[in-house]
C-alpha cells in the first residue's frame, strides 16, 4: 500500500521526505519519488524497488532554503512498478501524489486524451494533476481548480498536490486513504501515518474523510462539504512501532482491519465491468490445460482449498490440491495437461518452492500466486500473479490470506470465461458479488465489540472444532489454524457432516464447537450436524445469518446473496475470535512461540 509525506519550511526538505518515507517503508511498496518546489525551481527523482536507490540518485541534490515538497511510496496496483509509474506525477506545472483508487480515471483519461494532453503513465493518479492543470488554465485560482478537480474524481484518495504558480502551498484532499497533518512552530508536514511525524511535530490534525483543503508554513484551511472547518489539533505522543501499528494493539488487528482496502487493491483493473482480465497472463495461457494442481502450505494451503471447489463448480477443471511438504515426497504422477499453481504469501517457503521446481522439472506450465514480487517463488515461476495485500507483519496470516481467495476466485471465472462455460448473467452476478467484497470485509465495531465480550467463555475447556460444510470446511480449517497458532490452544478443523464418524466422541460441555453456517450453501444439512453436536452438550458458538436456537452463542451475520460474500465476512469474524482470545490470554499476537513469518527449511 502506498505512503504519503509532504514537507512546507526553511530545513533540508529532501532528507526529511526521505526520512518520512522510510518511516512508511512498512507499508510496503516497489518504488518511491519526491518533488520539491524551492522559488521557481523544481526538483523532482523517482526510483523503482528500495528507498536507497532513490538516495542514491538524490545524493547530489542539496536544499537550505525555504521549500514545499511531497514524496510518495508505491505498492504496484495499477499498472507495472516502474519509474514512470511511480509518483510524483507531474504535468505542465504541477505534482501529484495520490494514494487510493481513482475508479473513473479511465473516463476521464480518455476525454483528456481527447483533448490533446498526453499522458506518460499507465497509472490512475496521473489523471489528476492533468485534470488540475486543465481546471488551472480557465480559472487562473489554484484552489478553485484543486475543488473543481476533487468534484470530478470517484473513488478512494489521498492526494497531495504542489504547483509552481503557489510556491507556498500544498494542496491536500482525503477521501478514504488515510492523511494527517503535522505542525511545529514553523513547519508543516504531511504523512499517511504517524510514524513519520514523530520527532518532528508536537501537534496533528488527523484528516476525516471529505476533508481538503491547503496548507502554508503557518496555516491550514480546511474544507469540508464546501464549508470551513475548525482545525481540531491534538498533541503527538507515543513511540514508532506503535505509530506503525496506526493505534491497533498489533499488528495482526491492524491487518485484519485493513482487508477490505487491500481487497479493493487487489480485484482493481482485474474484476472489471464485464469480465475478469489479468494482465499478467496471455491469451492461450489455458490452452491444452486439463487439470489443475494447487500446491501450498499452512494458510495457504487453505486458500488452495477452499477455491478448489470454485475451479471445479465454477469453471468446470478437474482440481487436486497439495499440502507441499507431501507432495515433494509422494512420487506424483504429473502430466503435461496440468497447470502447477503454487501460492505463498511470502514467495520462500522451501516446501513450496521446491515443489514448484518439481513441477517446472517435470515439464509443466506453472503459475504462482504471490504476495512479494521478485520473490524466490515469483522468479521461479512462468507466470505469477501478485495478490497485492502489502506488507504483513502478524506472523498469523490474514489479509495476504484474504487476496489470495480473491485472485483464486476470479482465476476461476477467468478460466470459466476463456472456456465459454459462464454465462453473462452468472458471470455478472459474480463479479457484483466481487466488487462487493471490500465492503463486506469492514470491520463492524459492534461486531468487535461482541466477540471482545464473548472471548472470555473460551479461554479453557479441552479443544475447539471448527466445522463448516463446501468452501467453508477450509474456512473451518483457517479459523482453526489463525485460533491455535496465537492462543495455544488446541483447534481442529472439520467437515461439518464428518464430525458423526469419529470426533463427535469427544463432545461435552468443554469442547468448543465454531459452527459456520452460512445460508447460501447447505443451511440445513450444516444445521443438522450441529444439532447433533448441540445433542451430546458440546458447547455451539454459532456464526450465521439465520438465528439458531440450540447455540450457546451466536453471531449474527449480514445477509447476503453470495456465498462468498458469506465466506469473507465469516473470514474476518474467525481472524477476530482468535485475536480476541489470544490478548485475553496474555499472549504476543504478532509473534507467536515457535513460529516464523518465513519458513525457509523443509
Ligand atoms: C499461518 C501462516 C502459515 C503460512 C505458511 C506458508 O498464519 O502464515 O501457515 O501460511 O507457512 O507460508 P507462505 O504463504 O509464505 O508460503
Amino acid at each position: 500500500m502506498c505512503g504519503i509525506v509532504g514537507y512546507i519550511g526553511k530545513n533540508n526538505s529532501k532528507d526529511i521526505l526521505l526520512d518520512g518515507l522510510a518511516e512508511l517503508e512498512y507499508r510496503g511498496y516497489d518504488s518511491a519519488g519526491i518533488a520539491i518546489l524551492e522559488t521557481d525551481n523544481i526538483f523532482h527523482s523517482k526510483a523503482v524497488g528500495k528507498l536507497q536507490n532513490l538516495k542514491e540518485k538524490t545524493k547530489d541534490f542539496q536544499i537550505d532554503a525555504f521549500s514545499i515538497g511531497i514524496g510518495h511510496t508505491r505498492w504496484a496496483t495499477h499498472g507495472n512498478p516502474t519509474e514512470l509509474n511511480a509518483h510524483p506525477h507531474l504535468g505542465e506545472f504541477s505534482y501529484v501524489v495520490h494514494n487510493g483508487i481513482i475508479e473513473n480515471y479511465k473516463e476521464i483519461k480518455d476525454s483528456l486524451i481527447a483533448e490533446g494532453v498526453e499522458f506518460l503513465s499507465q497509472t490512475d493518479t496521473e489523471v489528476i494533476v492533468h485534470l488540475y492543470e486543465k481546471n488551472y488554465k480557465q480559472s487562473k485560482d489554484e484552489f478553485e481548480a484543486f475543488k473543481k478537480t476533487l468534484d470530478s474524481l470517484k473513488g478512494a484518495y489521498a492526494i497531495l498536490l504542489i504547483t509552481k504558480t503557489a510556491q507556498d502551498k500544498i494542496f491536500f484532499a482525503k477521501n478514504g486513504s488515510p492523511m494527517i497533518i503535522g505542525t511545529n512552530s514553523d513547519e508543516l508536514f504531511f504523512a499517511s501515518s504517524d510514524a513519520p511525524l514523530l520527532g518532528l511535530a508536537n501537534e496533528v490534525v488527523y484528516l476525516k474523510d471529505d476533508e481538503y483543503g491547503y496548507a502554508t508554513q503557518k496555516e491550514i484551511k480546511l474544507f469540508s462539504n464546501k464549508t470551513p472547518m475548525q482545525i481540531e489539533k491534538k498533541p503527538l505522543v507515543g513511540d514508532k512501532i506503535s505509530a506503525q501499528k496506526g493505534g491497533f494493539r498489533f499488528f495482526m488487528e491492524k491487518e485484519i482491519y485493513e482487508q477490505s482496502e487491500v481487497l479493493s487493491d487487489c480485484i482493481l483493473g482485474r474484476a472489471l465491468d464485464k469480465k475478469v482480465d489479468f494482465e499478467e497472463l496471455d491469451e492461450n495461457f489455458f490452452d491444452g490445460i486439463t487439470h489443475i494442481k494447487i500446491c501450498a502450505c499452512g494458510t495457504s494451503y487453505h486458500s488452495a482449498l477452499a477455491t478448489s471447489y470454485l475451479f471445479e463448480r465454477v469453471a468446470k477443471i478437474s482440481t487436486s490440491v497439495e499440502i507441499a511438504s507431501e507432495f515433494r515426497y509422494k512420487e506424483p504422477l504429473l502430466n503435461h495437461e496440468t497447470l502447477f499453481i503454487v501460492i505463498s504469501q511470502s514467495g520462500e517457503t522451501a516446501d513450496t518452492l521446491e515443489a514448484l521446481k518439481m513441477a517446472k522439472n517435470a515439464g509443466l506450465k506453472t503459475l504462482s500466486i504471490c504476495n512479494v514480487d521478485n520473490s524466490s517463488i515469483v522468479r521461479e515461476a512462468d507466470t505469477s500473479l501478485l495478490a497485492r495485500a502489502g506488507i504483513e507483519k502478524g506472523v498469523a496470516s490474514t489479509k495476504a490470506f484474504a487476496t489470495q481467495v480473491m485472485v483464486l476466485w476470479m482465476l476461476s471465472l477467468y478460466i470459466a470465461e476463456h472456456k465459454k462455460i459462464i454465462s453473462k448473467d452468472e458471470l455478472d452476478s459474480e463479479l457484483k458479488a466481487i466488487k462487493h467484497i471490500p465492503k463486506v470485509c469492514v470491520v463492524k465495531d459492534t461486531i468487535h465489540q461482541k466477540i471482545r465480550r464473548l472471548s472470555k467463555r473460551y479461554l479453557h475447556g479441552h479443544g475447539f472444532f471448527f466445522i463448516g460444510r463446501d468452501l467453508f470446511f477450509p474456512l473451518a480449517l483457517e479459523g482453526a489454524l489463525k485460533l491455535k497458532e496465537i492462543s495455544y490452544l488446541h483447534a481442529e478443523g472439520y467437515p461439518a457432516g464428518e464430525m458423526k464418524h469419529g470426533p463427535i466422541a469427544l463432545a461435552d460441555a468443554n469442547l468448543f464447537t465454531v459452527a459456520l453456517m452460512p445460508k447460501n450453501l447447505h443451511y440445513e444439512k450444516t444445521k443438522s450436524n450441529v444439532e447433533e453436536l448441540s445433542a451430546r452438550d458440546a458447547t455451539i458458538l454459532a456464526i450465521s445469518p439465520l438465528e439458531f436456537d440450540l447455540s450457546d452463542d451466536f453471531i449474527k451475520t449480514t445477509i447476503q446473496e453470495h456465498p462468498m460474500e458469506e465466506f469473507f465476512e465469516m473470514m474476518v469474524i474467525t481472524q477476530l475470535l482468535a485475536l480476541e482470545i489470544s490478548i485475553r490470554l496474555g499472549n504476543d499476537v504478532d509473534m507467536p512461540r515457535n513460529l516464523a513469518k518465513s519458513v525457509t527449511v523443509e
